[in-house]
């Protein structure tokens, strides 16, 4: 088609201006111009034409183009951050009517990707907007007072267009307050009138340029980004054409997606031991192969491998039980960017005769030095396997609270032993979690034997009252259980004196000792001879007597330990003993379980490994 000479078109490009006709080169300025390009990056500050000058997070890298190069998102920290809070956005921030246009690669699909967003979409609480893109589709995101539900209500308008993986769009998207329409190249995609009125502004967000961010999520754009303008007028169609055409043969430009930064995430860790097998897992940035080398000597001369991937789950199976073994992983890109791990042990499960030992650790939460310091302590007390009673991470859905916080705070402990986890309600039932253990369908809750003890691991966010579907499980699964000991670990406690969830003890008499919902279950324990329950949520200790029917005794009824001190803030118990508590102490801890046959020690340990509890049961 011919190009028409548009400099002698008489338009008026937006519709907020429409009293003075202007031509296309001669619109209002934009709130915020950034050439994203090496002109305009130094010692990694984006300076903007007009607007906030951007801070690059990432270490910048540039590629080339037919007129120029734009900057490359790359790596789990790639964004540029425009404004660190609302204060310092909202000089910038469209009112009303707006226009975002801009030039960018996708060259790594995801779910949430973004390109330039101020919002909060946590569960109900939906403000602000986004241009970004899901796995296949361009989309802008976009919450206004007109539909507001009381927190906030966000449409994700998603593209007719799909977009080729590593090519240049111009992609804008406008609203003038009651219409919102997305343009790719040039032509018009859709229209919606589902959002209307003022754009809602949630209080607190950061402007980012690169990334899907808000409190909740993190998601760093993988591709380029060339050009954004903002304007606080909405741009008629003749306008975004005129815009595009300016640059039009960026689109036409040949693919040229980048291969995804190459990057160990999390480093090798165990999972899911049984006599003759053992799963090894990591995380690499990028996909690429799964390889686990392993043997009886260290140089690990037999290998498994799986199918290339990202998050990597291999099960070396036909293993010697009760056997040390030597393991390293390798993976390597398409295009030979390699990870090898160093070499670590593991031991496969121990028969029914043999003893064993165990930690429990909970709640590490967002406090990796604390958490990491209960690893290292439990780690030098060579357990077989480690129970962890929930709340691992902060933020569930929020992937660097993994990456940052649980997985390096668990080292070494994780990559010589299996962990075996329950959900706490800070997992939030977030993808992360189930992405990243291995464990028997439903994986919210299973059961294990390892030697002559069998675990049952429930989760006590969802139902658990009786009839409901883990209640008739687990009394189906204790009632078959023929295991020397039988424990059950849960996060919420159903016997606690804790002064916060359950009681304001020190200032009226009011108070539950525990969780209810949870307490439903202890029927079932006392039925089948449950030995020990573990729970979390509570971050202290407390260990009761044995308990049968709401009353301590001395024999034949289970005990109740809350471990919630592996990292999270610390909780205060309630200032009078309550009838089942044994053992109560405010402070970080790790609790170790040995067992010979029938006999069972229990010890459990400060942050500075000082013994503070100890109990031995014989049956
Ligand atoms: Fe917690
Ligand atoms: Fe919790």
């Amino acid at each position: 088609m011919r190009r028409v000479a548009l400099p002698l078109l008489i338009i008026s490009f937006f519709l907020g201006s429409q009293s003075v006709p202007t031509q296309a080169h001669e619109g209002p300025d934009p709130l915020s111009h950034w050439y994203v390009q090496s002109r305009y990056i130094k010692d990694k500050v984006l300076e903007s034409r007009l607007g906030p000058n951007g801070q690059v997070i990432h270490t910048p890298r540039f590629v080339p183009d037919s007129s120029g190069d734009s900057l490359i998102f790359e790596g789990r920290n790639a964004q540029t951050i425009l404004a660190k809070n609302k204060q310092e956005a909202l000089p910038f921030l469209p009112k009303r009517a707006m226009t975002i246009s801009a030039w960018f690669s996708i060259d790594t699909p995801q779910d949430w990707g973004g390109i330039l967003g101020f919002l909060q979409d946590n569960g109900d609480h939906e403000k602000g907007w986004t241009l970004g893109y899901d796995q296949s589709n361009f989309y802008f995101a976009l919450a206004t007072t007109g539909v507001d539900d009381g927190d906030g209500f966000m449409t994700y308008f998603k593209s007719k267009t799909k977009y080729e993986v590593g090519k240049l769009y111009h992609v804008v998207a406008v609203f003038d307050g009651k219409t919102t329409e997305l343009y790719v190249n040039g032509i018009h995609d859709f229209s919606s009138d589902a959002q209307h009125g003022d754009i809602l502004y949630p209080d607190e967000a950061i402007y980012t340029l690169g990334a899907y961010q808000d409190t909740n999520e993190f998601y760093p754009h993988h591709g380029r980004i060339r050009e954004v303008k903002v304007y606080d007028h909405a741009a008629k169609a003749e306008w975004v054409a005129q815009e595009f055409a300016h640059h039009r043969m960026l689109a036409s430009e040949e693919a040229n997606p980048q291969e995804p930064f190459f990057e160990l995430l999390v480093a090798p860790y165990l999972q899911y031991a049984t006599k003759t097998s053992m799963t090894v897992m990591w995380d690499t940035s990028a996909t690429a192969t799964s390889v686990v080398h392993y043997g009886e000597t260290d140089a690990c001369s037999k290998s498994v491998e799986r199918n290339p991937s990202r998050i990597h789950e291999v099960a070396i199976q036909d293993l010697k039980p009760n056997t040390q073994y030597f393991y390293r992983v390798e993976s390597e890109t398409p295009r030979g960017k390699r990870y090898e791990s160093e070499t670590a042990t593991f031991r496969t499960a121990v028969d029914e005769n043999t003893p064993y030992a165990f930690a429990v650790i909970s709640d590490t939460q967002g406090n990796p030095d604390v958490s990491g310091q209960i690893a290292n302590l439990a780690w030098q007390q060579r357990p077989s396997f480690v129970v962890h009673s929930g709340d691992l991470v902060s933020t569930g859905s929020d992937h660097n609270h993994w990456l940052s916080h649980f997985f390096p705070g668990m080292r070494p402990l994780i990559n010589h032993v299996p962990f075996y986890p329950v959900l706490g309600n800070h997992e939030q039932n977030a993808d992360h979690y189930y992405n990243y253990v291995s464990l028997p369908a439903p994986e919210y809750y299973y059961t294990f034997r390892y030697g002559n003890c069998q675990f049952f691991m429930l989760d006590t966010n969802q139902k658990v009252a009786p009839e409901s579907e883990q209640y008739l499980w687990l009394d189906n699964a204790l009632a078959n259980s023929t295991a020397k000991w039988k424990f059950v670990c849960h996060h919420h406690p159903p016997y606690s004196s804790d002064e916060n969830d359950y009681g304001k003890l020190w200032k009226t008499n009011q108070g539950t000792h525990g969780d209810l919902r949870a307490r439903q279950l202890v029927p079932l324990y006392e039925k089948h001879g449950v030995d020990i329950v573990w729970n979390g949520h509570i971050h202290s200790y407390e260990r009761t007597w044995r308990i049968r029917k709401g009353r301590a005794v001395e024999e034949g009824a289970p005990f109740y330990m809350i471990t919630g001190g592996g990292g999270g803030g610390l909780e205060t118990p309630a200032p009078t003993r309550p009838f089942f508590q044994n053992n109560v102490r405010r402070g970080h801890h790790y609790v170790m379980v040995h067992i010979n046959g029938g006999t069972l020690e229990l010890k459990s340990y400060t942050l500075n490994d000082r013994l503070f509890d100890h109990l031995k049961i014989k049956k």
